[in-house]
């Protein structure tokens, strides 16, 4: 024991010291890893951020040097994330112009602050801006066509805001762009054929946007598209078969336009879809065949698109699929049990069709939003209708009542197709 502790003190006490001062080195190399820099700011960028604040009644945040240099503390700091929430508007900045003398600003954040007024004249000083979110603002009046001069922009948001006018076609020369939201504004005319140009884009976002006519032909290049959101505009003509070669498409929402015609058969080649909802397709008819190798889906809703045939039988096979809408369509057939036993679905729409035949008899317990009304069921009822917590609807089918289930789902039994309750006397 003695003998122990007499000699192998030395060897491990040396290690440890050691180690504490790697820590200590490592802490203090960290604390040093903030960017700091003798770069100025282009003095126009200074003057044009200020104009545009005033403008627009924001005040900077805190951490941002506002007195000083607006490419100083944070606006450099490479291990504070522009995409931090708190940090809230922000800035970053580069500074290695003119051989390491002059910072442009490179990213821009005003989001939900609350901005009032027009995009500023001075916006288009930010020559090096590749990120510009100005999202969830009361931004008003036409977005500016020198938006299309400023060609470093990767990520482009204006969502959620009163900006009116037409898109400007401008902007199809921002070919570095990979995101541009547009959505949630009072726009107006249609998409411009120039944003065709955008072949890197990832991610397009112009639901509720305030346009219409038809999809431009061009828009066939945007094949690296993965989000895009259309819903809820004024789109018309056809749904274009192009759409079906943009196979990295992951969530498409064409939901509430004016489409006419059928989905696409294209669209079963867009086997990486999770998200898929299309909506509000009159004068055409559809079948659901596009869907049998999008294995991946998560969310689809298909309602209100005049699709007739019958529910795939190999719907078993969705295993991810947690919400289904089928409604207000034409689909005849029974309902698949592999259906019911989903291991995702949490939700089922398929009320306003010509489904027929019984309720599967087994049920996951995930499954409890179902409705199923307006359709031509019969039969009885399986157990799981009493399951609590489970909303059901199953008015205007065929469901037959007798002594066994008339008291299951009370007053179910007046509300089925034939209307069997009072008829005829005036209670
Ligand atoms: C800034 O300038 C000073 C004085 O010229 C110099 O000592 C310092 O190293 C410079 N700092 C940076 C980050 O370039
Ligand atoms: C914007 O830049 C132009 C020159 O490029 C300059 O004349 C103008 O004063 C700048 N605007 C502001 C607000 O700094
Ligand atoms: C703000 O800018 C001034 C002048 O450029 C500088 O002296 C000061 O250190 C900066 N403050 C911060 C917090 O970066
Ligand atoms: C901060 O330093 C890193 C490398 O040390 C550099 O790549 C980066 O451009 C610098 N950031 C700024 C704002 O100058
Ligand atoms: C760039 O800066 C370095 C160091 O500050 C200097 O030695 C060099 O001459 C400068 N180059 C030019 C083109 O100004
Ligand atoms: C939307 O723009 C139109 C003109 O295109 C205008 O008449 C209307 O008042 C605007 N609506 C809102 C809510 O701003
Ligand atoms: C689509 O809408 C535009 C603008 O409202 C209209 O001019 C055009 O005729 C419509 N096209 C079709 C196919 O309905
Ligand atoms: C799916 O893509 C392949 C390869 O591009 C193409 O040959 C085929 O025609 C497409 N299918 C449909 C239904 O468009
Ligand atoms: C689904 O994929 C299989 C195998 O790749 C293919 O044979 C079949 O035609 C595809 N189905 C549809 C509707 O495209
Ligand atoms: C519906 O489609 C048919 C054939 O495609 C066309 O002749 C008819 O005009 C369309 N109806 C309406 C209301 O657009
Ligand atoms: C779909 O059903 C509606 C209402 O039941 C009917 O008017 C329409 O003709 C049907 N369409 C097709 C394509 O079967
Ligand atoms: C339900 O699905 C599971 C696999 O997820 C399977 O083992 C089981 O046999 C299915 N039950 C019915 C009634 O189809």
């Amino acid at each position: 024991m003695k003998k122990l502790l007499s000699t192998s003190p030395s060897p491990s006490l040396l290690v440890v010291c050691l180690w504490y001062m790697c820590l200590l080195l490592c802490l203090v190399r960290r604390s040093q890893a903030q960017n700091t820099t003798n770069a100025t700011t282009d003095p126009s960028e200074v003057s044009a951020l200020n104009s545009i604040f005033q403008k627009w009644g924001v005040s900077a945040f805190s951490t941002w040097n506002t007195t000083g240099d607006p490419c100083s503390g944070s606006a450099i700091d490479d291990s504070v994330s522009f995409d931090l929430e708190r940090i809230n508007p922000a800035i970053k900045c580069l500074c290695n112009f003119n051989n390491g003398t002059t910072c442009h600003i490179t990213k821009m954040k005003v989001y939900e602050q609350n901005a009032r007024g027009t995009i500023p004249e001075e916006l288009r000083n930010l020559t090096k801006l590749s990120n510009l979110d100005l999202g969830r603002n009361y931004l008003t009046g036409p977005l500016p066509a020198f938006i299309g001069s400023l060609t470093d922009m990767q990520y482009l948001t204006f969502g959620v805001n009163a900006l009116s006018g037409p898109i400007p076609k401008e902007i199809g020369n921002l070919r570095k762009l990979l995101s541009l939201g547009l959505g949630i504004n009072n726009f107006s005319g249609s998409l411009p054929p120039e944003l065709g140009n955008l072949v890197i884009l990832e991610q397009l976002y112009i639901d509720s946007s305030g346009v219409g006519g038809e999809i431009p032909s061009t828009f066939a290049n945007l094949v690296n598209l993965k989000k895009v959101w259309a819903s809820d505009n004024a789109f018309n003509g056809t749904i274009p078969d192009f759409i079906g070669t943009w196979t990295n498409l992951d969530t498409l929402r064409l939901q509430g336009n004016s489409f006419q015609g059928s989905i696409p058969s294209s669209f079963s080649n867009l086997t990486l879809l999770t998200y898929l909802q299309i909506s509000d397709i009159s004068n055409g008819s559809s079948s659901l065949a596009f869907i049998s190798n999008m294995t991946s889906l998560r969310s689809l809703i298909l309602r209100n698109n005049m699709i007739s045939g019958t529910i795939p039988s190999n719907i078993g096979e969705y295993q991810s699929l947690q919400q289904l809408d089928l409604s207000f369509n034409n689909l005849t057939g029974q309902i698949p049990s592999s259906l019911f036993n989903l291991s995702s679905l949490s939700t089922l729409f398929l009320g306003n069709n010509s489904l027929s035949g019984t309720l599967p008899s087994n049920k996951r317990l995930r499954l409890r939003i179902i409705d199923l009304s307006y359709n031509q069921l019969s039969g009885s009822f399986p157990s799981w209708v009493t399951q609590s917590g489970l909303q059901l609807n199953l008015m205007a089918n065929n469901f037959v009542f007798d002594k066994s289930n008339s008291s299951t789902l009370p007053g179910l039994n007046c509300l089925q197709r034939n209307f069997p309750c009072n008829r005829g006397s005036p209670i």
